[in-house]
């Protein structure tokens, strides 16, 4: 295994980086002769371009050695040119993967059971490997490296120097097919010999390490089998959990200390008194982290706490021993843990525990060979932990004394001039942030505080950037971009501060943040993620289409690196591609199905997302329709007119415990009529109100009624007479007003006073004519709640019987206190007598039909009001117009008079003699009371149909979406507060949990209701199930659906291809013609094909 660190191979890049944007000179004496081969045959012109530039070595394949290569830099640059211009057309990278491999598979078809995923995943793995290979290949360490690690990533593919060679002219034709002239005989040379040193890499490290990493990961596959046995029978795993979970960031050093105490006290006592009674109550170690501590303990090492630091990465270390550059960073993190270990840590005992400990728990696999791996894998980690040791303690101390004595304005400027310093070494990097400079400087701020804080807590820090990774994936930031920045701020730095430690401990971080960044970008570029960000539905579908059928909707939910994940589907919509989350929101919801499993996304969405319905009234309304008709699924069969409609509507009534789900409330605050009117919707809200809510809303209504009963009693009706009222009225009047006073003043009381304080505390606060007041107030029914409770609180204030009764005069309203109050008592009995029967108007939500009939009403009052307004206006101008022409009848003088005068007549209250006297009275008063007349009766009053009757049919569509809001309000209020005994009883009515019956004896899905609709309601023509023939197994992606177009589409494209290939291809065979006699022979970068 190679040796080096992240920092070196991050500086070899950063050089490379800014070689290669600030155009720096490449140059390697040999340029002039290039020029002279001009006039020789192309594989002859190659061959001698291989000469010239001393690649003779990697003409073939030579997989005898394998060790570090200058390539010239001219060879360099014009590959990295070549790959520039290649990658950055219009058809991008992944298309130009996808037509290498065809190419391949065209030119040696065998190759193709080599190849597992689906084409677009491997051209995509393919291209970006190339493109890290392409990008370190001026810089032998770095290639070296590189090329290692993609060797160790070859292990179990079989690799040979023909298969070699067929990837080689593979290649080399697709580029030649791009680029045709562009592709230059020096980019040739090159990418034929970095090729070559490539595949003699991959067979030397197969050759050479392949033993050793099947070994390793073999046998740790058997321990961790072991291991998870364990756990399952001892379904507490307390032990194996706090192992596990060992952090020792904030120096937990005494716990741990502790734990190897307790490990070593059970050893002691099993290696005195094994086989006697004592033994039973002590824990045999069973799993690989106890078997160590055991061992630990045993043979001396048990202070040696530092172990569990390692155990926490030791499995990671292990999975990951054939990728050299993941071991190194997990050796970096790990070294950063290890300088808070305060003892002495001695490396060389973790070999020598791990093998005891191996050998015990392999006590049949083990041999020397494994004696001989698991050694060279600890001596590997020994060596990387070796080069960090000590160092970390002194740069965290550098780096903190730096950013703590930095004054001010020079941190502020250090913060400013991070980005601007990147973007001149890689212009290309401003494409990707075009945000404001204050949030760049905001990031960058960011990552000046990470460089820190990596030291102080790595551990933390690793999940940190582990999101922030994700976060960059989906701003589809190339890894390319992050060695330059690392170098721009490296650089950046040092105009800051000439310590060299201090430079260290930033390159050092930073380097290590950023590995850890490209890794989690690397991982969590998926084809779904890079779909999203194109936001193109086919490209999407492409994307989809390739998922495995099993895991297709957990790839379009949640993309996962170590403990942290992302959801491309949230993330289509916080990126503005509704698009693609439309498109990833109809693929979840369409039912699909081969012979042995239905597959449908609705129970993997609420599960991932149980806020979904939120998310989407608030972020992307117009997804909810897509989301709620997803929920339906209809027979295209009918039985006697009826058809099977199955509502797949369990997340929408519960919540994953089996609690009320929010999301009927959600809807209702959305406050969309439209949307609560989706058919899906309206069943479970349907279910919910007459199921679970009415009752409820209906008892209370009950008490309510009882109220107004008693009202209506106390107040007038029963007794009516002229006489005087009887003692008996009196009591029982009395008695009434009294239980009204009681029962309803409290209950208002309570219930203002607790909206009140919600909607304070809530800061729930609007404003009615420029006046702030509660939200609550908004309500027709609380500010009716409101006036009654002030009303009843002034009645009781001014009751007659109780002023009577305060001075003596019995059970009477009959006293001379009560006269006086009589009249502003009738008046408010009056006002509160109306506002209970307007508090009733909420009973109408039993029936849609009167409810929203109500609510027209309410709509349509805004237009009588506006022709109320104008009858004022008109009323007022005649009558003091008219009132001028005093003269012609002094009898009548005075805008008053006129204004009752036309009052009346607007209101057809004007007798007909008096019209008649005063035509014959005054003909010019006439004429004025005649225009009046016609422009109330026959303009305004038609005028007024007119308004209301278009007024009612715009309100009409929308009133009973608004009804349904109303009484869906309710229906969530009152849901809440239903016991939870009676709601998990209502739930198992419901037997969600039962699968549906698709058509009969088609047992379908589980999480719906079934309804029978009739036939013509919504007709069906086509099964809503996609079915599919074939492989059943999970692992299988779907077969392929193309839409007609998009096949027409596929079908021009290829022609197109064709024809460009046909015509490259003449155009080669002609100029070979011209140049030379013609060449036999291995055609060495030339295209083979021909068409
Ligand atoms: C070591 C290198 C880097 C580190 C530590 C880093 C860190 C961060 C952090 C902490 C954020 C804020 C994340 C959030 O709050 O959502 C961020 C955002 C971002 N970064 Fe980086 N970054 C690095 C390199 C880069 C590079 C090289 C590019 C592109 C050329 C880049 C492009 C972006 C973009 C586009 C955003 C989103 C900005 C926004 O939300 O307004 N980053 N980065």
């Amino acid at each position: 295994m190679s040796d080096g660190n992240t920092e070196e191979v991050w500086e070899e890049m950063d050089t490379r980086s800014r070689s290669q944007d600030s155009g720096g000179e490449y140059s390697d004496g040999n340029e002039a002769e290039d020029e002279n081969l001009q006039n020789l045959a192309p594989e002859a012109q190659f061959e001698a371009a291989v000469r010239n530039h001393g690649l003779e070595r990697f003409l073939e394949l030579n997989p005898d050695t394998f060790e570090q290569t200058e390539f010239p830099t001219a060879i360099v640059k014009a590959v990295q040119e070549m790959w520039q211009t290649w990658t950055s057309g219009p058809e991008g990278r992944e298309a130009r993967g996808e037509a290498f491999y065809t190419q391949l598979f065209d030119a040696a078809p065998s190759l193709q059971i080599v190849f597992k995923s689906p084409k677009a995943v491997m051209a995509m793995r393919f291209m970006t490997g190339l493109g890290s290979l392409i990008s370190v290949m001026g810089k032998p360490s770095a290639l070296f490296t590189t090329v290692e690690g993609m060797g160790f990533r070859h292990l179990d593919i079989d690799v040979t120097g023909v298969r070699a060679g067929f990837f080689r002219e593979a290649l080399m034709d697709t580029i030649d097919e791009g680029l045709g002239e562009n592709f230059t005989l020096l980019a040739r040379v090159g990418i034929h010999a970095l090729l070559n040193y490539a595949g003699s890499a991959f067979c030397f490290v197969r050759r050479e390490y392949a033993g050793r990493i099947s070994t390793i990961l073999k046998s740790w596959s058997i321990v961790q089998k072991a291991n998870i046995e364990e756990v399952e029978v001892n379904a507490e795993g307390e032990e194996s959990g706090e192992i596990e979970n060992a952090e020792v960031e904030h120096v937990e050093n005494v716990k741990v200390e502790e734990s190897m105490q307790d490990t070593k006290t059970s050893g002691a006592t099993m290696n005195r008194e094994s086989g006697e009674k004592e033994n039973r109550e002590m824990k045999v170690p069973t799993t690989f982290n106890e078997m160590l501590l055991f061992n630990a303990s045993v043979m001396g090492f048990g202070s040696s706490s530092w172990m569990n630091i390692v155990l926490v990465q030791w499995d990671d270390i292990v999975k990951n021993v054939a990728n050299f550059s993941r071991l190194q960073e997990e050796c970096d993190v790990m070294s950063l843990v290890l300088a808070k270990y305060k003892g002495k840590i001695e490396l060389p005992e973790f070999k020598a525990v791990t093998l005891a400990s191996l050998r015990s728990l392999l006590p049949q696999e083990w041999d020397s060979d494994h004696e001989v791996a698991w050694g060279w894998l600890w001596e590997n980690v020994e060596g990387l932990l070796k080069n960090m040791l000590g160092k970390p303690k002194l740069q965290e101390h550098a780096l903190e004394r730096f950013f703590g004595n930095l004054p001010p304005e020079e941190a502020v400027m250090l913060q400013r001039q991070l980005f601007p310093a990147f973007f001149e070494l890689a212009p290309a990097g401003q494409d990707f942030l075009k945000q404001s400079a204050t949030r760049i400087n905001f990031i960058a701020d960011k990552v000046l505080a990470m460089s820190l804080e990596m030291y102080r807590s790595p551990r933390r820090m690793v999940e940190e950037i582990s999101a922030v990774g994700l976060r960059h994936v989906g701003y589809a930031v190339p890894t390319e971009m992050f060695p330059p920045f690392v170098s721009a701020s490296v650089a950046l730095m040092q105009r800051f501060t000439t310590e060299e430690l201090v430079v260290q401990a930033f390159r050092w971080s930073l380097a290590l943040i950023a590995k850890i960044l490209v890794r989690t970008i690397s991982e969590g570029s998926t084809l779904v993620m890079k779909a999203i960000n194109t936001n193109q539905k086919s490209t999407l579908k492409k994307a989809m289409d390739v998922c495995p059928r099993g895991q297709r909707a957990s790839e379009l939910l949640s993309i996962s690196v170590g403990t942290q994940s992302i959801s491309p589907f949230y993330w289509s919509i916080d990126s503005g591609a509704l698009v693609c989350a439309q498109t990833i929101l109809e693929d979840l919801l369409t039912i699909r199905a081969d012979r042995d499993v239905y597959y449908y996304g609705c129970d993997h969405l609420f599960t991932r997302h149980p806020e979904v319905i939120q998310r989407l009234c608030l972020s992307a309304p117009t997804l909810l329709p897509t989301l709620l008709d997803g929920l339906i699924w209809r027979s295209r069969q009918t039985k006697e007119g009826m058809r099977r409609v199955n509502y797949y509507v369990k997340h929408l009534i519960q919540d994953l415990e089996g609690n009320v789900s929010p999301n009927l409330e959600c809807l209702v605050t959305h406050g969309d009529p439209q949307t609560i009117r989706f058919p899906a919707v309206v069943l479970f809200s349907d279910i919910l109100w007459s199921r679970v809510a009415s009752y409820k809303f209906l008892a209370s209504k009950i008490y309510f009624l009882v109220i107004l009963a008693v009202f209506i009693t106390g107040q007038c009706a029963l007794f009516r007479h002229t006489g005087p009222q009887t003692l008996e009225e009196d009591v029982v009047m009395l008695t009434c007003r009294s239980i009204n006073y009681l029962g309803s003043l409290p209950k208002l009381f309570i219930s203002q006073i607790k909206h009140f304080f919600a909607d304070i505390r809530n800061g729930d606060i609007g404003r009615v004519c420029g006046l702030p007041i509660p939200t609550y107030l908004l309500n027709f029914q609380e500010s009716a709640s409101l006036m009654l409770l002030c009303i009843l609180v002034i009645m009781a204030l001014q009751e007659p019987f109780f002023w009577c009764l305060s001075e003596n005069y019995g059970v009477t309203q009959s006293c001379k206190a009560a006269e006086e109050r009589k009249d502003f008592y009738s008046v408010c009995a009056f006002l509160a007598m109306m506002l209970y029967w307007g508090l009733l108007t909420d009973l109408a939500i039993f029936s849609m039909k009167i409810s929203s009939y109500v609510l027209v009403c309410g709509r349509v009052a805004g237009e009588v009001g506006l022709f109320l307004i104008a009858l004022i206006f008109l009323l007022l101008a005649f009558s003091t117009a008219i009132s001028a022409l005093y003269y012609e009848m002094p009898e009548k003088a005075g805008a008053a008079v006129w204004l009752e005068e036309l009052t009346s007549m607007s209101l057809r209250m004007y007798p007909q003699d008096s019209y008649q006297w005063l035509v014959s009275s005054s003909v010019i008063i006439t004429v004025p009371v005649c225009i009046f007349l016609f422009i109330v009766f026959i303009f305004m009053a038609n005028l007024l149909v007119a308004q209301l009757a278009q007024s009612y049919h715009d309100a009409y569509s929308n009133m009973q979406g608004y009804a349904r809001l109303n009484r869906a309000s309710i229906t969530a209020t009152t849901v809440q507060a239903v016991p939870r005994k009676k709601w998990s009883a209502f739930l198992s009515s419901l037997r969600l949990d039962e699968q549906l019956e698709f058509n009969e004896g088609d047992v379908g899905l589980s999480g719906g209701i079934q309804v029978q609709e009739h036939a013509n309601a919504h007709p069906v023509t086509e099964d809503i199930i996609k079915r599919f023939g074939g492989s059943t197994a999970p692992s299988a992606p779907w077969p392929r659906e193309i839409a007609m177009e998009e096949e027409e589409e596929d079908k021009l494209g290829k022609l197109e291809k064709r024809l460009a290939k046909m015509v490259k291809s003449q155009t080669k065979r002609r100029r070979e013609g011209s140049t030379s006699e013609g060449s036999s022979g291995p055609s060495m970068g030339s295209s083979k094909t021909s068409e």
